[in-house]
């Protein structure tokens, strides 16, 4: 089957199809023919190399969310799962392929009204935006700053925001017309990537999938006792220093954290996914798919990541 690997870390020439053997599933596992993979912030991480020192090596398969049919189970699996349409997360690999496995535990059936495509923008994203909002200890009626919102994760977390009573939801992003959109699912003030424009001067929540080296100039974003959580290293890891600019702030009780979905248990996230799967389906919840590409053009997809064309999240086809 064809799989899309990087041979050499650093730009999307570095990524190539081969064909490698189709995976058996193992116990506790399934076999899936993908129809759809999401093409992850992370995966671009990964690919940059920016997560070097978490031991991917050349030959890595990218990929993390697919949806499509399930074809075979392994041992301890029912199988009265063949046959379904299901969302299935693969791990921080072995999402870009023609055939994929998952463990049943990470799998989640699709429901009529949800599209492959819809499943794989929402899947892990829509989580990680709800488990980070709790993380953050949002309440309702609080203020809250989302730098880089124009990504999945972004998008639903304004999204979440305001359907959980965000007076204030403001979004960093790049343009005008990217404001205008995120207005649309629920933005109420849109700034430039430095923080600047018509909102807020602090806010009570900040949640940050950029890092990089201007994380710093957000903390004095917060207001007093706000919180900021660091979802994702886009613009890579933020400066050494970080904790100094934390305590220049001291006397504001500020709280600086970082959140992986990893330490959300399988089955709290299967209730949040199993909940905006169905929420989605009834349009109440719009994931946002930015293209379709077939699965050789993978390479094109990560170099419009790359150049910040992607609002949303572009999707694979085999
Ligand atoms: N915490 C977790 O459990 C978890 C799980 C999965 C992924 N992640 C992380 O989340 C990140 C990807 O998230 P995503 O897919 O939602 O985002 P994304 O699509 O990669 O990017 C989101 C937006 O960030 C803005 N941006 C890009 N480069 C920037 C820069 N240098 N400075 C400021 N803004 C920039 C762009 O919007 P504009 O051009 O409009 O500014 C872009 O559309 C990765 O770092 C990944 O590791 C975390």
């Amino acid at each position: 089957m064809k799989a899309v690997v990087v041979q050499t870390f650093g730009t999307p020439d570095g990524m190539a199809v081969v064909d490698v053997p189709a995976p058996e599933p193992g116990p506790g596992q399934v076999a899936i023919a993908v129809e759809a993979t999401g093409v992850g912030g992370v995966d671009a991480v990964i690919r940059r190399g920016t997560l070097g020192g978490y031991g991917f090596s050349p030959g890595h398969i990218l990929g993390s969310e697919v949806a499509g049919t399930v074809t075979g189970v392994g041992a301890e699996v029912d199988p009265s799962w063949i046959g379904e349409r299901v969302w299935a997360f693969t791990g921080t690999g072995g999402g870009y392929v023609e055939q994929a496995v998952a463990a049943v535990a990470d799998l989640e059936r699709i429901p009529a009204g949800l599209t492959n495509e819809a499943a794989v923008a929402l899947g892990n994203s829509g989580s990680v935006a709800h488990f980070a909002l709790r993380h953050a200890h949002f309440t309702p009626g609080e203020s809250v700053l989302i730098r880089g919102a124009a990504g999945s994760i972004g998008l639903l977390a304004v999204q979440l925001a305001a359907q959980a009573g965000s007076e204030a939801i403001a979004v960093t992003t790049s343009s005008p017309e990217r404001g205008l959109r995120l207005r649309e699912l629920g933005a109420t003030h849109v700034l430039d990537r430095s923080g600047s424009g018509d909102g807020p001067a602090t806010y009570d929540v900040i949640l940050d999938v950029v890092a990089g080296p201007d994380l710093p100039a957000f903390i004095p974003r917060l207001s007093p006792n706000g919180r900021l959580v660091l979802l994702g290293v886009i613009a890579g890891l933020p400066p050494a220093d970080l904790s100094s600019h934390l305590m220049q702030s001291f006397q504001r009780s500020l709280s600086l954290a970082t959140f992986s979905l990893d330490t959300i248990s399988r089955p709290a996230r299967a209730l949040v996914r199993r909940d905006q799967f169905a929420a989605a389906a009834r349009g109440e919840l719009h994931p946002v798919v930015h293209d379709i590409l077939p699965l050789d053009e993978a390479a094109k997809a990560h170099e419009q990541m790359d150049a910040g064309q992607v609002f949303g999240r572009i999707v694979l086809t085999p």
